[in-house]
């Protein structure tokens, strides 16, 4: 089966989150189960530098104005199509930010152009490749199954994945015009209380949705959760469906890692303790024995990263170290550094994006925190479980589906994985670090829980095996 995945970011090649780990890790569990996936990204700087000369494939004189040449790549593992419409794409800046930090004013075209180029090769664009389904991602892919509808090629089976349906893609009416559909795709399709949201429209038209775990989909259907989707994505819950993540094992594995002190597995646990003498000098950290959390997180609302800098104070005075490497909201960042300021020895606070030192995080800080208010999947926590470094985390969208709290029942059947709390409020985090607290000076207990967590399967392996399934339903042969 050949697969055309839709996105606006894949690593190794350009990442701002864990959608580029999704797309990246997606199509190599695939492959080992028949399907072949080409992925169609923009070809940002970043892109280009790294495929190097490319074989162009083919031409796109008239992407709603714009020129463009799609390039054929492959890159790790991966077999790639890369949009390359320079005017729109090789900018200084991030996929969708510029040097300043602000969204491009024109991100309605550069992710309209890259829907449109996908609904191309969709249906049939490509002389000698003709892909059986799309699996597009997010708003900025969301354009394909609607340019699919509405165009007089028949339309071939779409799935959509929603990474985070806060992000929506929403713009004013008025570059209606410019995206080439007809009057009546705004009102059946389009149209979210005036503007124009290019995920409502994949909601609408995609032949089946799915979101990153099934817990997710579940609060999508809820106004607190919906942000306002709630009601189109009801109109679809006979299509919708909830696969959670897995990550790559090969690149997360501290058994293998070449961007940690030491590696070790579950029978070696005691290795760790060199990686955390690495992070602690790295951040100018007390050598003692009391817990190090981490967090690795974009510094945003979502992410309770304001009711982490609340508590930082408590968990000093509880005894824990904290170690913090994000960036975001710079309210958020300038709270988190002077908390950092405050506490010499015990927080220590990077600002920026370094993939290294996350690696190095997990396999030397004793617990992970994710504070999440809401959270459609969650990787690190993943990654923690995989490192042996203890999740606790909000009980919220994927990180429920994947960590076994440690209460008195998992932990007698040796079943717990980390720690979750509910209400996401100061009182609730400083409780659950409390709670970490307490077990990690039971040091058994605590291995028990490192080890369990090593153990549980987090690769992709029976997810990809879902998507299959999922593929071949929407194909008719399932
Ligand atoms: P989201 O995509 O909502 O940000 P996820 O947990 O799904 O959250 O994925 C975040 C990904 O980005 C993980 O791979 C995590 O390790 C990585 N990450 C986040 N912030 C940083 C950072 N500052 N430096 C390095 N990696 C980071
Ligand atoms: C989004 C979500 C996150 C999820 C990731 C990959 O960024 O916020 O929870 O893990 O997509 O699916």
């Amino acid at each position: 089966m050949n697969v055309l995945s839709v996105t606006s970011e894949v690593y190794p090649l350009i990442k701002t989150g864990g959608l580029a780990d999704v797309a990246g890790a997606l199509p190599l569990a695939l492959d080992v189960l028949g399907i072949n996936t080409r992925t169609l990204l923009p070809g940002y700087p970043a892109v280009m530098d790294k495929i190097g000369p490319a074989n162009p494939l083919m031409h796109f004189p008239d992407l709603l104005g714009e020129a463009a040449t799609l390039l054929a790549a492959t890159y790790e593992g991966l077999d790639l199509l890369v949009l390359d419409a320079p005017d729109l794409y090789r900018r200084a800046g991030g996929p969708y930010l510029d040097p300043t930090g602000q969204d491009y004013v024109d991100n309605w075209k550069r992710f309209a152009v890259l829907s449109m180029a996908g609904a191309q090769i969709a249906q049939g664009a490509l002389a000698d490749w003709q892909p059986d389904l799309v699996h597009v991602h997010d708003w900025q892919a969301a354009l394909v199954p609607v340019f699919m509808r509405y165009s007089e090629k028949p339309e071939i089976p779409s799935l959509l994945t929603i990474h985070n349906i806060a992000f929506q893609g929403q713009f004013a009416a008025n570059i209606l015009p410019e995206l080439n559909l007809p009057g009546h795709a705004y009102w059946e399709a389009l149209e979210y209380h005036g503007t124009v949201s290019y995920l409502k429209g994949a909601i609408v038209t995609a032949h089946a949705i799915s979101t990153v775990s099934p817990s997710y989909a579940e609060e999508i259907l809820d106004p607190a959760y919906g942000m306002g989707l709630e009601g189109v994505v009801a109109s679809r819950a006979d299509s919708l469906h909830g696969i959670v993540n897995g990550i790559d094992i090969e690149a997360w594995n501290p058994a293998k890692d070449a961007l940690i002190t030491a590696s070790y597995g579950v029978t070696t646990l005691k290795k760790r303790s060199l990686n955390r003498e690495s992070l602690t000098k790295h951040f100018g950290l007390d050598h003692d024995n009391s817990p190090i959390f981490c967090v690795i997180s974009r510094l945003t609302w979502q992410k309770g990263m304001d009711v982490l800098a609340e508590i930082i104070d408590d968990l000093v005075a509880e005894g824990g170290k904290l170690v913090v490497l994000g960036s975001g909201e710079p309210g958020l960042e300038w709270a988190l550094k002077t908390a950092a300021n405050r506490h010499p020895g015990r927080v220590g606070v990077q600002l920026g994006y370094n993939e290294p030192l996350s690696h190095l995080m997990q396999a030397g800080s004793d617990a992970i925190i994710i504070p999440s208010r809401f959270e459609p999947c969650g990787l690190t926590q993943l990654y923690g479980l995989r490192y042996g470094c203890v999740p606790v985390v909000a009980r919220t969208g994927g990180l429920n589906d994947t960590i076994i709290d440690a209460n008195a029942a998992a932990l007698n059947a040796k079943a717990a994985t980390g720690i979750q709390f509910a209400a996401v409020t100061a009182e609730g985090l400083r409780q659950a670090v409390r709670r970490t607290i307490r077990l990690f000076k039971d040091t058994k207990t605590w291995n028990q829980i490192q080890k369990q967590g090593m153990k549980a399967d987090v690769s992709w392996e029976t997810s990809a095996q879902a998507y299959v399934h999922l593929y071949h339903r929407l194909l008719g042969k399932g």
